[in-house]
């Protein structure tokens, strides 16, 4: 028997979830809604916040779950990356909670646990895997060789696919965060309406700072030549900035797997949640003969869940951590 309470805090979700032999039992998430206002995360906002929620967000994940403290064989918590203030809050927790219990502490990457986030449902990536990870934060390409290692074939130089996304949202002034804004928007948009340049960058590597500002200029070009540019054409505005992403990850994706002979595709991280993602991998999956993989939207953005899959598989391999390990920014 092997019951793990796992926490994620590393950005602006408070996340509890509690897993018994690898099953998912619950997973709360307690979002932020302070930063709309901002349109953006503010990392000492979200610091406070998670303190003053992470203890009813474990308390109702015990619950749901009918587990006690002393059911416990093992907390897990985020590690890093992310942002330090927010990190520190379920790492002090899951700490202090260990230490108090005697059982051993799980110290969790948070982008190991986006990739692992492909375990929690059936059917599960066979090894080796291809697994498009793209965040907020992040946007790579890794394969996945089992439970604990991976290698990162490519990454970007610049912005992650999720801050490509969110920046041109604020430009437009749709609601934070961006990415869903924008996805919803897309759906009533024409994608060719637009044009907007395909980053060029070599090999598996991925750039969105030209793309961005790209964006930026259209905008800023429309509204010369009508002051309601903006207004007149959000929908296919989004649908083609959008457009251009996903048709640029699946490439470089589709180049990974000719290059490296992989077929067991993955996606993981919250762009993973976009529509039109979604769709052209299911294309992709039909044309190439790709066994693809998407975790079910609320694992995709950042839940415990996805802390706690992983978790258990170091817990199979007793790979627990010190109390003193400290939290990573980066
Ligand atoms: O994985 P995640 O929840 O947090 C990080 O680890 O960064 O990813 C958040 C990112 C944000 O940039 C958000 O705008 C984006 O995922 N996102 C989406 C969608 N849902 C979330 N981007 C495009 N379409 C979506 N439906
Ligand atoms: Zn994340």
């Amino acid at each position: 028997m092997c019951v793990i309470l796992a926490l994620e805090s590393s950005c602006d979700d408070t996340s509890a979830s509690v897993l018994k032999n690898g099953k998912i039992l619950t997973n709360i998430i307690s979002g932020q809604a302070i930063h709309e206002k901002f349109g953006g995360v503010v990392p000492e906002l979200a610091s406070r916040a998670h303190q003053r929620n992470i203890i009813s967000v474990v308390d109702q994940a015990m619950k749901e779950a009918a587990i006690s403290q002393n059911d416990l064989d093992a907390v897990a918590f985020t590690n890093g990356p992310g942002l330090i203030g927010s990190l520190l809050v379920a790492s002090s927790f899951a700490k202090g909670l260990a230490l108090s219990l005697n059982v051993p502490l799980i110290a969790v990457n948070h982008l190991h646990a986006h990739v692992l986030s492909n375990f929690i449902d059936d059917p599960k990536p066979k090894f080796p895997f291809l697994c498009l990870l793209v965040s907020g934060g992040h946007t790579q390409i890794l394969k996945v060789t089992d439970y604990i290692h991976y290698e990162i074939i490519g990454k970007t130089i610049d912005d992650a696919a999720g801050e490509a996304f969110d920046k041109a949202a604020k430009v437009i002034d749709l609601p934070y965060p961006g990415g869903p804004s924008m996805d919803k928007e897309s759906q009533g948009g024409n994608k060719f309406t637009f044009d907007f340049p395909t980053p060029k960058i070599a090999g598996l590597d991925f750039s969105f700072s030209g793309l961005k500002t790209s964006f930026l200029y259209k905008i800023r070009d429309g509204l010369k030549e009508d002051p309601e540019f903006i207004k007149k054409n959000t929908q296919d505005l989004c649908a083609s900035y959008q457009n251009r992403i996903i048709s640029y990850l699946t490439e470089k994706l589709l180049k990974a797997s000719k290059q490296t002979g992989i077929n067991e595709v993955a996606l993981a991280g919250g762009v993973a949640a976009n529509s039109a993602l979604r769709e052209r991998i299911g294309e992709l999956s039909k044309k190439h003969s790709w066994k693809t993989y998407i975790p079910e939207m609320i694992y995709c953005t950042d839940n415990a869940a996805m802390i706690g899959i992983t978790s258990y598989y170091k817990y199979l391999q007793k790979d627990f951590s010190d109390p003193g390990i400290r939290p990573f920014a980066r």
